[in-house]
């Protein structure tokens, strides 16, 4: 198989925030975002991968400011790395100012999607090969991420965790 781009898989969905999908500080309620997220991180998997792909964890979420009603959201999903079965998908989210149309940071999120035959079990996806410095920073992370989730849920030994342990001795 060859070798993709993280740009290949970008996916970038924008929509607004309408009433019903707030908090009562009429706030963005995180499962929505949660959701949105996990849409946009789902057509990026598959786009890497042009295969059935299903969510198998989500990593992180940092939900660092909060959006308001009426707001334009941007989504960006991307592969950061892939694996075997599986893939990192890094998620920044964006919000756009009313009056000067700037984008400002709101939250990021790391989600593992793994692909699928069509019986759910887990079939290889191509390699990545990261280009911009940002692209290098989130593949060279994205073992030690792989091997933190493993450990959390208990499918990995954490003296088996190499890259993690590399941080500390
Ligand atoms: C995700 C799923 C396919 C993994 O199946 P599995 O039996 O654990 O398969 P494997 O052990 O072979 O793991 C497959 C890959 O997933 C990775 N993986 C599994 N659990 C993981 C986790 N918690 N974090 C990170 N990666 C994980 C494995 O490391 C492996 O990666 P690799 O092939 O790239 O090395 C299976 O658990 C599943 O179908 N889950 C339900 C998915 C779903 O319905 N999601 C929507 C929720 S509503």
């Amino acid at each position: 198989m060859q070798a993709k781009f993280p740009s290949e898989s970008l996916t970038i969905l924008t929509d607004m925030v309408l009433p019903g999908e707030t908090n009562p500080l009429n706030n963005l309620f995180g499962g929505e975002l949660l959701a949105r997220m996990d849409r946009a991180a789902s057509i990026a998997a598959r786009r890497h991968s042009r295969r059935i792909t299903v969510t198998a964890s989500v990593n992180h979420v940092a939900f660092n400011r909060a959006i308001p009603l009426g707001s334009v959201v941007t989504v960006e999903a991307k592969v950061s790395r892939s694996f075997k079965s599986s893939m990192e998908i890094y998620i920044d989210v964006w919000v756009e100012d009313r009056e000067s149309g700037t984008r400002a940071k709101a939250n990021e999120a790391i989600y593992t999607f793994v692909a699928v035959d069509d019986t759910g079990r887990p079939v290889e996806v191509p390699a990545i090969t990261p280009q911009t410095n940002e692209e290098k920073e989130r593949y060279d992370a994205a073992l030690r991420r792989k091997q933190l989730s493993l450990v959390l849920a208990g499918k990995m030994k954490p003296e088996e965790a190499t890259e993690l342990k590399a941080l500390f001795i």
